[in-house]
């Protein structure tokens, strides 16, 4: 046994070699064969020998774990962000003041800025142990189980001079051909596409299925480690840098060290010069003073470090010619000027539909069908179009006529109260209206029928028998086999898909329904407020305008729509269907039934888990406070809520009260 015991050991070390060989530094030492006989000898010996199965064996990157959600886990120091600075004059201001704070001059580190999401790494005696999102900055998501299938992230240190403790924080991306790759892969399929690379990686990482994340290739670099106090560490960024790549963890080469303005201008102009070279996308360049010492004098805003800047690259612009516009009909009859484009690569994805948002807006950018416009697309944001390029738009059309009848139904269009849009007043009896209704409803935040886009239910509905959302849970086999382009196969699939979206959450259901103004986190709120459809329908206005983030005007088109009679039909038909449920729950009742609690700062546990305690004993856990909460409960370094729960006299409780509550019964 001991031979076997001393082998795995020698297999896995073996294997981690390898491993940071090829991931880590681009440099392969084995051979393809070596490295799967060794690791196809490691697979058969931990299967014979399961008491020496090890959670970050080589072999445990594949991924398995089914997560139901992430857990919430207290950073252990806050992951700030970055001020940016857009433009050579707010690049110079960053460097003089730090100018005037460091006369004796101070060196800085010039890296580029990847465009992913940052993540926190936790090392213990040198083996990974937990995995955090940024979230919110002082609460990340725990993320263990994703970033193990990241195989540039080692699962235990290299070199013998490996802290006990150490945070390393860093970027995972998505290089530019593996997001080009998983995208012709998801399109093939039928799917809907990742945006960006940044979107792909992040979506990637919040798989709540492991498996899944394992198959997508993310990448990481490190930027910053952290040691506790007392322990030995560099005292400059550079040679941090270099020292967690000799512990094998890997750092993007393409950083420079600089001491002039000069420099750190040069340094932006070659990045920028390289940017399409790159294999990952970068948005700017991220500056950091070198020292260590400096940096702590230098200290922190409440949002980010004074000695860091993120310098932005200016967004992208294109030319594109004006193909057409057209008057898009929305889902509440709002309509709304489209710009159709010659397809036009802009930050990164091919654009051809720009929204002018409303006929204000395109006559205040004076767009006509012909001319050649400048589209800009930074980052996440959606692509707009930022005026007509005077030069190259001669000979210009007529300016676009606005609208009088709706496009889809023909009926006269009306102003809307706000008086800055159009709408079509045909509701559901609008063909464009009720597509986009149904289609809201099927969608993935909703109920989520897969398979069930515009396309089938705009036959479904013109067939006749789709009439309102409820008429999907009469969809049989042998109407959707009947619609062009539908086989059996993807028949059945569909009706199996409408009948798993029978077993949605009662807010999903809420929010499919498209009250005006009721999104997806407010249909959660007022589904909490009122666990079944009858409390909520008979609720009055005031009692839901007093709901936390719920305002008067929401409150009035909630209760306006549950005064319809149709609508009380829809849900009861739901009802019937077992899409919500038809009785009134029986409602837990607790010793802390009736009670309001709101959770600030830190604790042992995560808020989430304090959270379902409270709630599991009857009482309810808000996010804000208000007249009505019964106590706040404080932990470590709780922010202004406590100021705002003592100017409204309401109780705060610590740490041992807590216990107390959760320990009555
Ligand atoms: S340092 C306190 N370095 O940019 C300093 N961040 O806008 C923490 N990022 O949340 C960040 N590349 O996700 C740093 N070389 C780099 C970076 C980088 C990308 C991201 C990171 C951070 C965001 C801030």
């Amino acid at each position: 046994m001991q031979d076997k015991i001393r082998e795995v050991h020698r297999l896995r070390e073996a294997i981690a070699k390898m491993d940071h060989a090829y991931w880590v530094l681009n440099h392969p030492i084995a051979s393809d064969d070596d490295y799967d006989i060794a690791m196809n000898r490691l697979v058969a010996l931990e299967a014979q020998y399961p008491q020496l199965q090890d959670d970050l064996s080589p072999t445990m990157r594949n991924g398995g774990a089914v997560a139901k959600g992430f857990a919430t886990v207290a950073h252990q120091r806050a992951m700030l962000s970055l001020d940016n600075a857009f433009g050579q004059e707010e690049l110079t201001a960053f460097l003089r003041r730090l100018q005037e704070k460091c006369p004796a001059g101070f060196a800085i580190v010039c890296e580029p800025k990847l465009d992913g999401l940052a993540i926190s790494l936790w090392y213990e005696n040198g083996r990974l142990v937990k995995a955090l999102t940024r979230g919110d900055g002082q609460f990340g998501e725990d993320i263990t189980a994703n970033a193990k299938t990241i195989r540039q992230i080692p699962f235990t240190l290299l070199g013998t001079e490996v802290p006990e403790h150490i945070e390393v924080r860093g970027e995972v991306f998505m290089r530019q051909e593996d997001f080009d790759q998983l995208n012709a892969a998801i399109e093939k399929q039928g799917g809907k596409c990742f945006a960006n690379p940044r979107n792909a990686a992040a979506g990637s990482l919040r798989q709540y299925d492991s498996r899944v994340t394992s198959q997508r290739k993310l990448s990481f670099y490190a930027y910053a480690a952290y040691v506790p106090e007392n322990t030995a560490w560099p005292d400059s960024h550079t040679a941090s840098l270099q020292q967690l790549q000799v512990l094998g963890v890997p750092v993007n080469p393409e950083y420079a060290c600089v001491t002039a303005l000069a420099e750190v201008q040069q340094y932006i102009t070659h990045i920028a010069n390289q940017r399409s070279q790159l294999a990952y996308g970068i948005d700017g360049v991220v500056l950091k003073v070198n020292d260590v010492s400096l940096q702590q004098q230098l200290g922190f805003t409440a949002r980010a470090p004074r000695w860091a800047v993120a310098y932005k690259f200016p967004a992208e612009i294109a030319v594109a010619q004006v193909l057409g516009i057209d008057a898009q009909v929305g889902r509440t009859g709002v309509i709304t000027p489209v710009a159709n484009l010659k397809p036009v690569a802009v930050g990164g994805v091919v654009v051809q539909h720009v929204t002018l948002h409303n006929y204000a807006e395109l006559a205040r950018k004076d767009v006509r069908v012909g001319d050649w416009v400048q589209v800009r697309r930074a980052g996440d944001v959606i692509p707009e179009i930022v005026r007509v390029d005077q030069v190259l738009s001669v000979q210009r059309q007529q300016k676009p006529d606005v609208p009088t009848q709706c496009p889809s139904c023909q009926r006269e269009l009306i102003a809307d109260q706000d008086q800055t849009s159009i709408r079509c007043p045909g509701g559901h009896a609008c063909r464009a209206q009720l597509v986009d209704a149904v289609w809201h409803f099927a969608s993935r935040k909703a109920v989520f029928i897969e398979g069930m886009g515009p396309s089938v239910i705009a036959l479904l509905i013109d067939g006749g028998w789709v009439k309102n959302v409820a008429d999907l849970y009469d969809v049989t086999q042998s109407m959707v086999q009947g619609l062009p382009r539908m086989g059996a196969k993807s028949a059945s699939n569909l009706v199996n898909s409408i009948e798993k979206a029978k077993q949605r959450p009662w807010h999903r259901v809420l929010y499919g329904l498209g009250i005006r103004e009721v999104g997806s986190k407010t249909a959660q709120i007022l589904a909490k407020h009122y666990p079944t459809w009858q409390q909520l329908a008979a609720a009055d206005q005031e009692a839901l305008a007093r709901i936390d983030h719920i305002g008067p005007v929401m409150a009035q088109f909630i209760h306006g729509f549950f005064q319809e009679d149709k609508h009380i039909r829809l849900l009861q038909r739901l009802a019937d269907y077992g899409v919500i449920a038809a009785e009134q729950p029986v409602v837990t009742q607790g010793v802390l039934t009736g009670k309001r609690y709101v959770i600030t700062g830190k604790f042992a546990q995560s808020r989430n888990e304090i959270k379902a305690l409270l709630e599991a004993l009857g009482a309810e856990v808000n996010d804000s406070i208000s007249k009505t909460t019964s106590a706040l409960i404080v932990g470590e370094k709780a922010g202004s809520k406590v100021a705002k729960a003592e100017k409204l006299g309401i109780p705060c409780i610590g740490v041992d009260a807590l216990d107390n509550l959760l320990n009555q019964r």
